[in-house]
């Protein structure tokens, strides 16, 4: 069974997609975390984003995997929660649209998916390239403002408001505009509209597409 995900930066897929996970007691696959996981070890190897074949190389070379909790292992060490830094988040988006970097980590994700007996699927291109047959697919959208407001609550920091709302306005351009798996819904994704609803809400919404109402 592949339940796969896809939407904009800060919809709320993780939060959404770990909870479906959990209730239907599949594995969550945080494919963001790949190419944040690449990102990170791009910038500590002192590789420029901007070069293609040198991202490249880094994710065929790494062995990314998860725990049984979801969360991304980096050659086998937690990835949490460098991953996550601000320096990560302003890369990821130019490390990400490498044609070479995303061949390597889609091989990655379907090894993992195979060798499992159902997933949840989060993140951009699931529907459309990595599990184009996935069982269930959904496309979870939210405005930018919403999303912002979302981003600066988890951080306890309203006061940054702002940047955080131009980052991810910044990311969206940059995510939709690439050559290579740019962000859309795929025509037979299921449109869930997550703007003023709470994670609950959204979780008993694809939990009733996908057939099991909570
Ligand atoms: O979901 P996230 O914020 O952790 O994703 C980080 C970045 O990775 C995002 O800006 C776009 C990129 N990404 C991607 O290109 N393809 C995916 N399947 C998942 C994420």
């Amino acid at each position: 069974m592949i339940i796969a995900m896809d939407g904009p930066a800060g919809a709320g897929k993780s939060t959404v997609a770990r909870r479906v996970a959990e209730e239907l007691g599949l594995a969550f696959l945080d494919t963001g975390a790949m190419y944040r996981a690449v990102t990170l070890q791009v910038l500590e190897q002192g590789v420029h984003p901007s070069d293609g074949p040198g991202c490249a190389r880094i994710a065929e070379e790494l062995e990314l995997g998860f725990d049984e909790g979801g969360h991304i292992l980096i050659e086998g060490k937690p990835g949490e929660p460098d991953i996550r830094s601000r320096t990560v988040t302003l890369n990821v988006s130019a490390v990400s649209a490498h044609p070479g970097v995303r061949e390597a980590i889609v091989t990655q994700q379907r090894r993992i998916a195979s060798a499992l007996a159902g997933v949840v699927a989060e993140g951009r291109d699931t529907t459309t390239v990595v599990f184009p047959d996935a069982d269930h697919k959904f496309f979870l959208d939210a405005t930018c403002e919403e999303r912002a407001r979302r981003r600066a609550l988890q951080e306890s920091a309203p006061e940054r408001y702002e940047v955080i709302l131009a980052d991810i306005i910044r990311r969206d351009r940059l995510d939709t505009t690439r050559a290579h798996s740019p962000l859309t819904r795929a025509p037979d994704a299921q449109l869930i509209d997550a703007d003023g609803k709470g994670v609950e809400d959204v979780v008993r919404e694809i939990l009733a597409h996908v057939g099991r109402p909570s």
